[in-house]
């Protein structure tokens, strides 16, 4: 989950790479390096830490260079330190590399170069490498040619980008199962790891494929495909969002930023697409496979994390709406399930960033069953994306928190409007659910109102050591969501349960230490969640209710009440997901943690 951040052109090339790598620091942030070719002479700063501290650094450098390529790392092999940042480079640093992903036979590699005398001075796979492609280059003095057969021997995944004094006027990419992206300018060109790092100086960007190898210099890119055999001018996409987006703003960190955003979210979403007035839902990235869909009788969605509790309300949704089976799995699961799969069975892969790598291996495993594969995709022009036959973006705007929140609205928003267009306009919750996807932005709006109140609540509850999320029905995904919100960004153990299980093991934890969150919104099983309460109550477990506006019997049951306004069950998800992410979030600033940036994980998890 590292970031990568190249430029070539006339400008003076380390402050846009280092401005790019403070753009992808959610993607991992425990060390960062840049390397610079100045005048046929290698210049290689990094260190452990944040990228400020490299920016620091970099800052006294008084060379001028108009290449370099740069690296914020996630600690895949070896510990976060100066010699396992990247880049690495060959012994006499004529070869510089860096590298998002995992070589997976680099220890017979480093073994092959040992015994031809290279010497190693890191951890990390990574720097196996360059000493590869010294290798060969010393046999061809071509340096693509040398990057061409070094690429020939790894195995494994990765994003992959060399600089050379050999030939100082070119950057190398290649990229296979980890995202890269080449930003076109104006004589001058543009790489990374994730659009978001480019989009401050172009739109054009040019999404590179498994197998590609790019030769980028001020004036073009050539891509070859070691695959296909075939080289080409490949044509740039426009990016659909901008860097507006993708800045803090007023706000403290960019998860609040980002929960703010939900009612946008929910209109983004829905923009040209539901239509309430007409009684009818317009998809227009499933016309293309309209007629397929008529033959699936079961769907399987696969997804991780945040993904995976919408794809659980999805499977509710889709059921309930469409009368279609649907099975949720996790997608590290799936991809080693051996279960029977028929042709009427079509794939539903969830992901925000569209680059996680289980979700991608789950999607690869089905390549030669024949099977229709949609995305829920945020991330256009993601790899996921891009392997699905049909899908629908989620249009919510970089989500820069590694804590996913409006991804998540997003992504149920755009699973109600699924079922509502796989389901019959005959269905009783049809035109009620169209009109109340029109209606939800105001009603996020009036959670977010309540946001001072829940910043007081969570506040009080900011010492515990461990939580309990329960829920029932719809809001059993939610309680599975407000779990991972809390655990991620708080570090406090919390865990999210069917309030129905409750008796059969849970029930055991309940003391005046052990606070339970209760998913209490107006529904049919209201009454045997208050039946839940109440024996937790008898525990003396603390309470914490989000509830429904009007709602005052709740409020002698429980320590603490979050009111949410009314809506149907199928969208109660989306309301209560914004109490939890509020509740995690002013939780994790009561602790004076990194919100944005929480320990030990990464935005997008693109290794396995
Ligand atoms: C969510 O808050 C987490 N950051 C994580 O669980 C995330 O949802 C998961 O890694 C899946 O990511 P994706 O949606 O980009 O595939």
């Amino acid at each position: 989950m590292c970031g990568i951040v190249g430029y070539i052109g006339k400008q003076q090339a380390a402050p846009i790479v280092v401005a790019g790598l403070e753009s992808l620091e959610y993607r991992g942030y425990d060390s960062a390096g840049i390397a610079e070719i100045s005048d046929s002479s290698a210049f290689i700063t990094k260190q452990a830490g944040r990228v400020s501290g490299l920016k620091d650094s970099v800052a006294k450098n008084t060379h001028t260079s108009h290449v370099a390529i740069g690296h914020t790392r996630w600690a895949t092999h070896g510990s976060p330190t100066t010699a396992n940042a990247h880049p690495h480079s060959n012994t006499d640093q004529t070869i510089m590399v860096v590298h998002n992903g995992i070589i997976e036979n680099f220890q017979a590699i480093k073994t092959k170069l040992q015994a031809e005398g290279y010497t190693f001075v890191s951890q990390t796979d990574t720097e196996v490498i360059p000493h590869l492609i010294d290798y060969y280059y010393r046999a061809s003095n071509d340096l693509t040619l040398a990057f061409r057969q070094a690429l020939q021997d790894l195995q494994g995944a990765y994003g992959i980008a060399v600089v050379s004094t050999h030939e100082p006027n070119k950057i190398l990419v290649a990229r296979l199962s980890s995202p890269l992206v080449v930003g076109v300018g104006k004589g001058e060109y543009f790489l990374a790891s994730d659009p978001s790092a480019v989009m401050d100086y172009t739109k054009e960007v040019i999404f590179l494929n498994d197998f590609d190898v790019a030769t980028i210099t001020a004036d073009g890119c050539v891509v070859h495909n070691l695959k296909q055999e075939k080289s080409s001018k490949p044509v740039a996409e426009l990016l659909d969002y901008d860097s507006q987006q993708a800045s803090l703003g007023d706000f403290p960190h960019f998860m609040l930023k980002e929960i703010f955003e939900a009612p946008a979210t929910i209109r983004s979403a829905s923009l040209g697409r539901v239509k309430a007035a007409e009684n009818i839902v317009k998809l227009g990235g499933l016309e293309s496979v309209i007629a397929q869909l008529k033959y699936i009788d079961r769907i399987v969605i696969v997804a991780c994390g945040t993904s995976y509790y919408a794809g659980l309300v999805g499977e509710y949704l889709l059921e309930e709406i469409a009368g279609i089976a649907v099975e949720v799995q996790l997608a590290s699961e799936f991809k080693y399930r051996n279960e029977p799969f028929s042709r009427s069975t079509a794939l539903l892969a969830i992901s925000q960033s569209g680059e996680t790598a289980d979700t991608i291996a789950a999607l690869k495993k089905v390549e030669d069953y024949g099977v229709l594969r949609i995305g829920i995709v945020n991330a256009t022009g993601s790899t996921i994306a891009r392997m699905t036959d049909a899908g629908v973006y989620c249009h919510a705007g970089p989500e820069q928190a590694v804590a996913s929140t409006k991804a998540f609205i997003a992504q149920v928003t755009v699973l109600a409007q699924i079922a509502l267009s796989l389901g019959s306009p005959s269905n009783k919750l049809f035109k009620p659910l169209l009109q109340e996807l029109e209606d939800l932005p105001a009603k996020a709006q009036q959670v977010l109102d309540t946001a001072p109140s829940i910043k007081k609540i969570a506040e009080k509850y900011a010492h515990h050591r461990d939580f309990l999320f329960i829920g029932r029905g719809y809001s059993f995904p939610s309680a599975l969501e407000g779990a991972l919100k809390l655990k991620e960004v708080s570090y406090i153990h919390a865990e999210g349960y069917a309030a129905g299980e409750m008796k059969h093991g849970p029930l055991a934890m309940i003391d005046e230490h052990f606070p339970t969150f209760a998913l209490a919104t107006d529904s049919v099983l209201l009454d045997k969640t208050y039946s839940n309460i109440e024996e937790i109550k008898a525990r003396k477990g603390p309470v914490v209710a989000v509830a429904t506006v009007g709602n005052k019997a709740i409020a002698k049951l429980c320590d603490d009440v979050i009111y949410i306004p009314a809506t149907l069950a199928q969208t109660q998800p989306l309301l209560e997901a914004i109490a939890t992410q509020l509740f995690a979030y002013y939780i994790a600033v009561a602790k004076d943690l990194n919100v944005d940036r929480p320990r030990n994980l990464a935005k997008s998890v693109t290794v396995e």
